[in-house]
């Protein structure tokens, strides 16, 4: 059949029925809140190329958790910013390190009711910034894992949720499921970084968390961008080495991949919508020439759509304001 005894505009004609017909639900509860969290400071401090996005001192993460809580979010991702950095990335698994105290006044304060995930990652730790330990201006693989190990070891001391590996070494999750489970932390899931290209869209991020590379790039540890197949190795990978949720990232240039995901695999999928995806929004909304809530409502029903269960984003403290969602 076919016009004019079929007309596609009849389900369109009221608010109501576009709503009732709508196919994408999106709940605050999928959405989870990062924080930056800097040893340094005692106020927050707002970073330059991310519009209304401050690094907070430790004293003031708790009181994030609560306005997280207070729309719905129920998770958070922690990322730190430490007064030292060295080659070896001590402060990363130290016990009184900057993530590590976070987690504590997190759980002080929410106990189960917050969701705290840990980026397990070296670049901000690291004097140079890259994501493991650099030989002859190579990031030595296995020499890093035993460290990655050692983070989520001391996450999970902290009182951890969920550990998040994001530093794209072959094996990091095997090595990070053996660690925890030797130090009697087999209830903690990872959350790995599966499908995590070398992207341009990192940048702000970078300058929030102060790991730029000193020297060359990520492309010999992170993805190339053209290719879904070894994404789907990636994945496959670490679900077999122990991985309870895997991710893609980033999200909005590759919601191929995170279909890809949803149609291959059976564990929960998550996407990261990135810094620099969060700071093109801010840019054109601050000038005048988009919509910011209904440019971000149109990008996060689409990594939904895509196939994301959750969606890691920092526009998550203004959702539940802007979306039509339960
Ligand atoms: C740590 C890490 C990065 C991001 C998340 N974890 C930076 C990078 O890989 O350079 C990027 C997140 C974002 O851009 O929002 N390795």
């Amino acid at each position: 059949m076919s016009f004019p005894t079929v007309r596609m505009r009849r389900l369109r004609k009221t608010a109501v029925l576009r709503d009732m017909l709508n196919q994408v639900c999106l709940k605050p509860s999928n959405i989870i809140y990062p924080i930056f969290v800097d040893e340094t400071i005692k106020k927050p401090v707002e970073i330059e190329s991310m519009p209304d996005y401050c690094r907070m001192p430790i004293n003031q993460v708790a009181e994030e958790g609560k306005q997280a809580l207070a729309q719905g979010v129920k998770g958070v991702i922690i990322f730190g910013i430490p007064a030292k950095k060295d080659e070896a990335g001590t402060s990363a698994f130290a016990k009184d390190g900057v993530v590590q105290k976070a987690i504590r006044e997190l759980k002080k304060a929410h106990g189960d009711s917050l969701v705290i995930i840990g980026d397990v990652c070296l670049c901000e730790y690291m004097s140079h910034g890259h994501c493991g330990v650099v030989k002859d201006e190579e990031v030595q693989n296995d020499q890093t894992l035993e460290l990655l190990g050692k983070i989520a070891v001391s996450q999970a001391e902290a009182g951890v949720d969920i550990v998040a590996p994001s530093a794209m070494m072959d094996g990091q999750v095997g090595a990070i499921r053996e660690a925890l489970d030797d130090a009697g932390f087999d209830q903690v899931p990872i959350m790995a970084y599966s499908a995590k290209y070398a992207s341009a869209f990192y940048g702000p991020f970078r300058e929030a968390a102060e790991s730029t590379p000193r020297f060359g790039d990520r492309k010999s540890y992170q993805m190339s961008q053209g290719n879904p197949e070894e994404a789907l190795r990636e994945m496959k990978l670490d679900i077999a080495e122990g991985a309870d949720m895997i991710m893609v990232k980033p999200a909005l240039a590759y919601l191929d991949i995170i279909s890809l995901a949803k149609a291959n695999f059976e564990v929960p999928i998550v996407a990261y919508n990135v810094s620099g995806e969060y700071s093109l929004v801010k840019a054109a909304s601050k000038k005048g020439w988009v919509d910011e809530k209904a440019l971000t409502n149109e990008i996060i029903t689409a990594i939904k759509r895509a196939g994301a269960d959750l969606i890691i984003t920092y526009h998550a403290k203004d959702l539940k304001s802007w979306l039509n969602v339960p």
